[in-house]
């Protein structure tokens, strides 16, 4: 075995090689070579680390140096000043957003500090590709402590008694949904993976599976065996390919190992995985589309009962959980149910993973304990919001969740709190707002996702979801009357009440949860017909403070219309005949002089 003196763990995320033309790594192979240090300094390729906006990241151990947004023409520098001659380079070291001058180390950082990385542990750590990393890093050991002291029930007893609730958005527990499979009667028995993942702008499940498939497929194993299952799918869209090559990759060399096929580990339980590919609807999302979708059949939901845990794939009784509540399965049988539960609030155990998007300094993938405020996210973890500006709100739960406002930036992530106030967990989107957002838009976007993803097989949700969207673009357009935040809070409540599925009976969340905590923007928007964020066009004009201008024609040059004009040191004017109210000279302005009427 090699001995190498140092460590370079270069990002291997999709998000991050797609943004650098060449790779990074192969980049660095060429450079260690060609300096005889290919012997000295080990690469590895690892997986998301979570600051996706500074990726392609790269770090140096064991010093713990973080370079960011690392090119391949950057390579040689590094090589050459930190590599061999020990002088940090600078300009690549990552900054903190509130304190640049600080270089903390990768452990320091404060995106960091509040996470509790127990599912994410080892992505962005270990090479994914590298089953002997996996097993380095404790990994198949709450298997074989599964296999050879423990019996189904204990298993099942240890899941229930660590309050594991599905991270795929509804927050069942995850131990009673395995107690009722186990429970159930049938000849064979199936686990399934939902790593369908539609919201729009999540990556949790597949950064997850990028960066540590065999943590999920040892939670999956396990559950095969606590409920007597001999075969588990893993469903999972066809647009993550590099999750699909790593997740054969990972199954193959389980199969290699014994860990995965007939007799495991000569304990007479036996269990196959395969993987199946979707065509990436999101409707595929839910439990029974999905059953049909691996049956052959069309993706569409029925109605339940019977539950999938009774009647589920091919009529068999079947446990479907998501990637993630995967995940925290090996993680529950090496601390144990109580250590387990000792982090998260009273009903919601555990860490929970956010996709962190938005108008904050830091983005990126975190994990944070339940219970960890809004507050702490957007400032602690995502490094407060960007440029300055001030918080609006947080959309948590993508199309099924809600808007929570400044007010309730306090309130605790747990499944609970978020519900009452008409948010909800949902699988992990955070988006932060800041001023710039409209309410009102924001609920557009997210009911305008459902309706192009609806089925169509309810009425409720087919056609009630469009005339919700008619009324939202009604008063974006400035058409709207006040009697329609009437409409549109009765019209969301009944199709909440009558859609077959999750996917209706959720849409009109964004809706509802925006006008609750949002009124007075859409009283803007239908009486005063203004759009006090500057996005609903009809709704707002560019102005030109005189008092402010200068006339230093920074906005002239940058307005693509031609629309501003005025004498050099005079205030200058928009012309709104010409002006396609882009937002260029707002951006500009070094004197904050043009403003939103
Ligand atoms: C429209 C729709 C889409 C869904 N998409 C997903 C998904 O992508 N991943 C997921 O795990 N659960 C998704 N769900 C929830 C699943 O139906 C199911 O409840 C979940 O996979 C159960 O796993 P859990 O108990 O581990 O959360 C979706 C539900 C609906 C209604
Ligand atoms: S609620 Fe929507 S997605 Fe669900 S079954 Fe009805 S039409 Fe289809
Ligand atoms: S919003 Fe765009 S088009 Fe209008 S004045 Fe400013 S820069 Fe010109």
């Amino acid at each position: 075995m090699n001995y190498y003196s140092r460590h370079l763990l270069v990002c291997g995320g999709e998000r991050c090689t797609s943004a650098s033309e060449d790779s990074v790594k192969a980049t660095f192979m060429k450079e260690l070579k060609k300096n005889n240090l290919d012997k000295e300094i080990k690469i590895m390729e690892t997986e998301c680390h979570g600051l996706c906006d500074s990726g392609p990241i790269v770090v140096v151990y064991p010093e713990g140096i973080l370079y960011s947004k690392v090119k391949s023409e950057d390579v040689k520098e590094v090589v050459k000043e930190h590599l061999i001659n020990g002088r940090k380079v600078s300009r690549l070291i990552y900054r903190e957003p509130y304190s640049l001058d600080k270089v903390p180390e990768y452990q320091e950082l404060d995106f960091y500090n509040k996470q509790v990385r127990n599912v994410l542990g080892n992505c962005g750590i270990i090479n994914p590709d590298s089953l002997e990393e996996y097993v380095a890093s404790g990994g198949y050991k709450a298997l074989e402590k599964v296999l050879a002291d423990m019996n189904p029930e204990e298993v099942i007893k240890e899941i229930k008694d660590s309050s594991l609730r599905g991270r795929g958005g509804g927050g069942f527990p995850t131990g009673l949904k395995w107690s009722f499979c186990a429970e159930a009667t049938g000849d064979k028995k199936y686990i399934i993976c939902n790593a369908d993942e539609g919201d729009p702008g999540a990556f949790m499940d597949r950064s997850l599976l990028e960066g540590d498939p065999h943590k999920v497929i040892e939670g999956m194993i396990i559950a095969g065996y606590a409920i007597g299952a001999s075969e588990g799918y893993i469903y999972i869209r066809a647009e993550y390919p590099l999750a699909i090559e790593r997740l054969e990759q990972a199954i193959a060399q389980a199969e290699e190992l014994g860990l995965l096929g007939d007799n495991i580990a000569s304990s007479g339980f036996s269990f196959k995985l395969q993987i199946k590919e979707g065509a990436g609807a999101f409707v595929c999302g839910e439990e029974t589309a999905l059953i049909a979708s691996i049956e052959g059949q069309r993706g569409v939901p029925r109605f339940r009962p019977p539950f999938p845990a009774t009647k589920g794939l091919f009529g068999k009784p079947t446990t479907i959980n998501n990637v993630e509540t995967f995940a925290n399965v090996p993680v529950i049988i090496n601390q144990g149910a109580d250590k387990y539960a000792g982090t998260g609030t009273e009903k919601s155990k555990g860490t929970k993973v956010f996709a962190l998007t938005g108008k904050l300094n830091n983005t990126g993938l975190v994990e944070v304990p339940m219970g960890i405020t809004v507050r702490e996210i957007v400032y602690e973890v995502g490094g407060g919001i960007l440029d300055d500006k001030k918080f609006k709100a947080a959309q948590i739960g993508g199309p099924s969740g809600g808007c929570l406002p400044e007010r309730l930036i306090d309130l605790p992530v747990d499944y609970d709190s978020l519900t009452s106030e008409g948010a909800i967990m949902g699988s992990g989107g955070l988006v932060v707002m800041d001023e710039t957002s409209c309410m009102v838009d924001v609920a557009k976007y997210f009911l305008t996702f459902t309706c192009n993803e609806s089925c169509g097989k309810c009425t409720p949700c087919r056609e009630g979801n469009m005339r919700l969207l008619e009324l939202l673009e009604k008063v974006c357009e400035g058409k709207g009357e006040e009697e329609d935040i009437k409409r549109l809070e009765s019209l969301g409540e009944k199709i909440k009440a009558s859609a077959l599925c999750g996917l209706g009976q959720t849409a009109p969340n964004p809706v509802l949860s925006t006008i609750k905590h949002f009124r007075d923007e859409y009283e803007t928007h239908v009486v005063d017909k203004k759009c006090p964020a500057g996005v609903c066009e009809e709704l707002f004009y560019y102005l030109i403070d005189s008092e402010a201008c200068v006339g230093c024609r920074a906005c002239v040059k940058v307005c693509p219309s031609e629309a501003i004009v005025g004498e050099k040191r005079q205030p200058h004017y928009i012309d709104m005949e010409k002006c396609v109210k882009c937002g260029a000279c707002i951006d500009e302005c070094p004197f904050n002089a043009i403003i939103i009427e």
